[in-house]
């Protein structure tokens, strides 16, 4: 485990933290934070991954999200913390419990005893589970199924408790299955979506709109202690994401059983209420505007 730290510091007044920016949707919200000119310091693990954020004009953290030194330095006087970086592709079970559940909290106490004034959780639609007959509202009791699901809805339990009794400051957003800029997350769904029945959906959220809905749940006032869907406004069916792959089902999916068509689906309207509009409502808008 990495445990060596540096902090490089720039003459800017820093803002916010962000950590997971050599991940997937941390990477592409970095990019746009920068672009905007936003001032940032982000958490990476390891000194060959400073370069592209210095570079880009970030400030720069060195740590790894285990150790409690890394949470405590990297919030030092910041205003605002998104917390993106998460462990679940391919890591064992102890792994996603103590990078998305154990170091989740120690980074939000950390916020907490830093006087923080923001701290947006990302999360994942998963905690819902399995599907409710209706869109999945905020309010619905988790019942997340698998180790990283299981750690985020633990995760957010307690920085919502921590809210409660210690005015924690968080937003939790949870995300939809994230696509496009690139990502190749949407042909990666083809192992699962050529088993699925064809009409079955996936809620899906385009990357330029989880950096819309992370900047709005970042700004909103008196949102805290608030849990935010974030998904676009047309879930997809596997049908649609075959073609989108450039694949046909197979001529005896359309006889699989659906129990639920609403299993995966979110309720937007908590976050269309901050203002939040999909620059991509749907994967065909995404497609016909070359952002996948
Ligand atoms: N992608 C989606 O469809 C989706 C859907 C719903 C929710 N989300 C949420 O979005 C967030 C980002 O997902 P992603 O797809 O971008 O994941 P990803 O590509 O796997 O990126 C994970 C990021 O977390 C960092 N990280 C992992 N373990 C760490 C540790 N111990 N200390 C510090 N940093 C660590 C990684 O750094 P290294 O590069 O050093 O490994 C990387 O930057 C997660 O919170 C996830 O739950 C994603």
């Amino acid at each position: 485990m990495l445990i060596a730290w540096l902090m490089i510091r720039r003459e800017t007044f820093v803002r916010t933290l962000i950590t997971g920016p050599t991940g997937r949707v941390g990477s592409r919200y970095v990019r746009r934070q920068l672009d905007l000119h936003r001032p940032v310091r982000v958490l990476v693990r390891s000194e060959p991954q400073v370069a592209p954020w210095w570079n880009g004009g970030a400030e720069v953290a060195i740590g790894d999200l285990r150790e409690p030194e890394t949470s405590q330095r990297a919030v030092e006087g910041v205003d605002a913390v998104v917390h993106i970086a998460a462990a679940f592709r391919g890591v064992p079970d102890d792994e996603a419990y103590a990078v998305n559940r154990d170091a989740s909290i120690a980074l939000a106490r950390a916020a907490l005893d830093a006087g923080v004034g923001r701290f947006v959780f990302v999360s994942t639609s998963l905690v819902y589970g399995p599907g409710r007959g209706r869109p999945s509202v905020e309010g619905d009791e988790p019942y997340p199924q698998g180790a990283y699901p299981v750690g985020k809805a633990a995760a957010e339990a307690e920085l919502l408790r921590l809210h409660r009794e210690h005015g924690l400051p968080v937003r939790i957003a949870r995300l939809a299955f994230v696509y496009g800029d690139g990502d190749p997350h949407l042909a990666e769904s083809l192992a699962w979506a050529r088993r699925w029945a064809p009409h079955q959906r996936l809620h899906l959220v385009h990357h330029a709109d989880v950096a819309q809905a992370l900047d709005r749940i970042l700004a909103a006032e008196g949102v805290d202690g608030q849990v935010f869907n974030v998904a676009d406004d047309a879930p997809v069916t596997a049908l649609e994401l075959l073609r989108a792959n450039q694949e046909e089902p197979d001529p005896e999916a359309a006889a699989r059983p659906l129990d639920d068509p609403w299993a995966g689906i979110v309720n937007t309207c908590r976050i269309r209420a901050l203002g939040f509009r999909p620059l991509y409502p749907t994967l065909l808008a995404a497609q016909a505007a070359g952002a996948l």
